[in-house]
Order: C-alpha cells, then sequence, then structure tokens
C-alpha cells in the first residue's frame, strides 16, 4: 500500500485546528506540515467558522504566508501568552521529546513555544522515533563569529557538524545566524547533551524542544493517533 505523506500532513494539521476556537491567540509554525495547517486555518477565519484569532508567527515565511491568507497577527511584546501553538517537529520520541529545526526556524519556535498554555505538534507517521537522533541531525544555531570554536566543541562532543546551505550559500536564519547539523552516532542523554550544548559561547540555541510539547496528533496510514504528555 503506498502511503500519501502529503495527505498524512493535511490531516494532522486540520485535526489540530480543531483545537483552534474563536478568539485565540494561536502561534504559527514553520515547515511544510505547519504551512498546512495555516493554510486550514485561514480557510476557516474564511468561512466564517473562526473569527478574532490573532497569530504569532514562528519565522518570516509563516508570517508571510498568514499575512496572504488574511490572518491577523500580532507579537510577543503585545500578546506575551499564546492559547496554543500549532508546529511541525523533525523527531518525536515516546514521552514526547522533539528534535526541530531542519525548517531553520527553532530559535523563534522555541521562544514562541515557550509562551503558549498549549504546544500541540503535528506530523506524519515518519516523525515517531524511539530514540531522539535516530532519524534527524541535531540543528545548533550559532552566531556566525562562533562558527569555528563552536563546530569544534560539537565535534568533541562526538558528532559531525554540518553547516547548513540554501542554494549552495550558507544559510542565514532569521535572527542572522547560522545552523550546524550535528549528526551523532548515538544520543544516549538528551537532557545532558542540550545543556552541554547550550552552555558553549557562541551557541544560540539547539534544536531539542524537550518536556514542551503538550500533545502530538500524528498522522498514520492506520488513522490519526492523538499523544498527550502525562
Ligand atoms: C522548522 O524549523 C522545523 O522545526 C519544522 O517544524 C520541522 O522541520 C518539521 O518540518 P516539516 O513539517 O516540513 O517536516
Amino acid at each position: 500500500m503506498t502511503v500519501d505523506i502529503d495527505e498524512l500532513k493535511r490531516l494532522a494539521a486540520a485535526t489540530a485546528v480543531d483545537a483552534v476556537k474563536s478568539g485565540m491567540i494561536v502561534g504559527l509554525g514553520t515547515g511544510s506540515t505547519a504551512l498546512l495547517m495555516v493554510q486550514e486555518l485561514g480557510q476557516r477565519l474564511q468561512k466564517g467558522r473562526l473569527n478574532n484569532i490573532v497569530g504569532i508567527p514562528t519565522s518570516e515565511q509563516s508570517a508571510r504566508q498568514a499575512q496572504s491568507l488574511g490572518i491577523p497577527l500580532t507579537t510577543l511584546s503585545e500578546q506575551p501568552t499564546l492559547d496554543v501553538t500549532i508546529d511541525g517537529a523533525d523527531e518525536i520520541d515516546p514521552q514526547l521529546d522533539l528534535i526541530k529545526g531542519l525548517g531553520g526556524s527553532l530559535l523563534r519556535e522555541k521562544i514562541v513555544a515557550s509562551s503558549s498554555l498549549r504546544f500541540i505538534i503535528i506530523g506524519d507517521q515518519r516523525k515517531l522515533v524511539h530514540r531522539l537522533g535516530t532519524r534527524a541531525p541535531l540543528p545548533v544555531e550559532v552566531i556566525p563569529f562562533a562558527q569555528r570554536p563552536v563546530s569544534d566543541f560539537l565535534r568533541a562532543l562526538g558528532s559531525q557538524p554540518v553547516i547548513r546551505e540554501n542554494d549552495g550559500e550558507t544559510f542565514i536564519t532569521d535572527e542572522g545566524n547560522i545552523i550546524l547539523d550535528c549528526h551523532f552516532a548515538e544520543i544516549a542523554n538528551p537532557r545532558q547533551l542540550a545543556l552541554e550544548v547550550k552552555a558553549y559561547p557562541g551557541v544560540v540555541e539547539h534544536g531539542f524542544f524537550l518536556a514542551m510539547a503538550t500533545e502530538a496528533i500524528v498522522a498514520t496510514s492506520t488513522g490519526i493517533k492523538h499523544f498527550k504528555r502525562e
């Protein structure tokens, strides 16, 4: 049986939008799955199924998309607490710990998610992993000035950091930083690794999102799975 991944993404996205009620402040994730969620939100607003929604985008890309759909936007300065944020992930483990950031927006995504009462992850079945680091590299956002020392440090921790590129050019994040994608043979203790990486000078943020997601809505070939953090 062939699985239509785009259809699974759409299903997860549409299911998650059911959590959005009129009048809510909503965090708008980034990436191909979040894009479908923002599309669905825009359609429900246009059809009048939802009203008075205000979005806080997690990237310039999702800001542009929301604007094109007529979704009103605000900022964390105006609205420091969000009702819900819906975003994709690159890996989801059984505890709902995540790796995020292959879309390059991990920093703003983490800030918006940390300000949200509910943080709902959406994805297709490929994102479910038994252990973090088995499917995706760990993205680490670094100020450009610190590229070499941070790369050396990440190598000493056992990874093979690769500077992310886009169309042959170094990828620059919305905050003007670079991303080192770190391939580890094995991540035995994500919490310990997260602390060590975050503490190193020049590291702005890493893609571990630990104990942050309150739920995950994962579309699989046998239906939707709705996981909730205990
Ligand atoms: C963006 O920076 C990421 O965290 C995305 O949410 C993540 O990469 C998932 O993206 P897709 O939905 O495109 O797989």
